[in-house]
């Protein structure tokens, strides 16, 4: 069977419009990402691309745009996210990365100017390792210990620390925030070497409205990952009495937080000896970083 060479646009545009019908809004992009795919292309395609193509490789793309107009994200077609300067690898037990969560690595850029220095770094609920695995790329000397209780999440990180050359620096640490001790079981694999950085996104969407949230979100993205409890803040009460023992004298610790739970946190994280340094804002001016220090 021979392959045809057609430009990029010409080809999408009738997917592009059955996209934008159901108010996709990045209907183009969507199409040229998931042909990329179909291609086994690593690189963007931009519209005046001429590319050569297969029918096999016109059935595959037909195939995923159908998965998308049945609602499935992108990244969840293609297993792949851009966050910060990279491309994540995720899969279905990871959170897809959130551009939101770009702001916990520029208040880091921010309070930790010299980026050579070595800082030992503690990333808890790691996912596919996008934050930790972003910090390691920017500080060269640094080194991340990724925590999460999902086996499958940790294993992701290992690839995506593989790809990016930044495994040597990583360590993957199997355990569960919830259970007794799980501070001292972390202090004992790390040799008794505290933190001078650390940072969690948690989940922390309160349990009843998961049901309104987005189906690209509550079909896709796991609940271990968005299930904060009850009020949203079950997570940062296990997580911030720990902390104190867990960080260096003058050690900085960089938290995620949902709309408006900044007060609840700041004042929960006080009790056990954290100071409010400052909050970060998101792009939509939500305070979306909180930035501790021991007291
Ligand atoms: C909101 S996701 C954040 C993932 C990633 N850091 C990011 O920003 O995309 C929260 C992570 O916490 C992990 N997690 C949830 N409960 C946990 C627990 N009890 N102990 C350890 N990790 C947990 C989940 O598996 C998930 O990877």
């Amino acid at each position: 069977m021979t392959n045809k060479y057609i430009d990029v646009y010409t080809l999408i545009k009738p997917d592009i419009n059955k996209l934008s019908k159901i108010c996709i809004e990045t209907a183009n992009l969507d199409c040229r990402l998931l042909l990329s795919k179909s291609l086994d292309r690593s690189q963007i395609l931009y519209n005046h691309d001429t590319i050569e193509i297969s029918e096999d490789q016109i059935r595959t793309f037909r195939s995923l745009i159908k998965e998308r107009l049945n609602g499935k994200p992108v990244s969840r077609i293609i297993n792949k996210r851009n966050f910060w300067k990279k491309k994540f690898e995720i899969n279905e037990a990871t959170l897809d990365p959130r551009p939101d969560s770009e702001t916990l690595i520029e208040a880091i850029l921010k309070h930790f100017k010299d980026k050579l220095q070595h800082l030992k770094i503690l990333d808890l609920g790691s996912g596919s390792g996008c934050l930790g695995l972003s910090i390691l790329d920017e500080y060269i000397n640094s080194e991340v210990s990724f925590f999460d209780k999902s086996k499958k999440s940790l294993e992701i990180v290992k690839l995506n620390a593989l790809n990016f050359g930044l495994l040597d620096r990583s360590k993957l640490i199997h355990l569960d925030w919830t259970v007794d001790e799980w501070d001292i079981k972390l202090l004992k694999i790390e040799n008794q070497i505290k933190f001078d950085i650390i940072i969690s996104n948690p989940p922390y969407i309160p349990s009843n409205e998961i049901k309104k949230l987005q189906d690209e979100v509550k079909k896709y993205d796991p609940l271990i990952s968005l299930d904060g409890g009850k009020d949203g803040l079950d997570a940062y009460r296990y997580v911030l009495p720990k902390i104190s023992r867990l960080v260096k004298n003058n050690g900085k610790i960089f938290i995620e937080i949902g709309k408006n739970q900044e007060n609840s946190i700041s004042s929960m994280a006080r009790k056990f000896g954290l100071l409010t340094v400052e909050f970060k804002k998101d792009l939509s001016g939500v305070k979306r970083v909180v930035v501790f220090k021991t007291k």
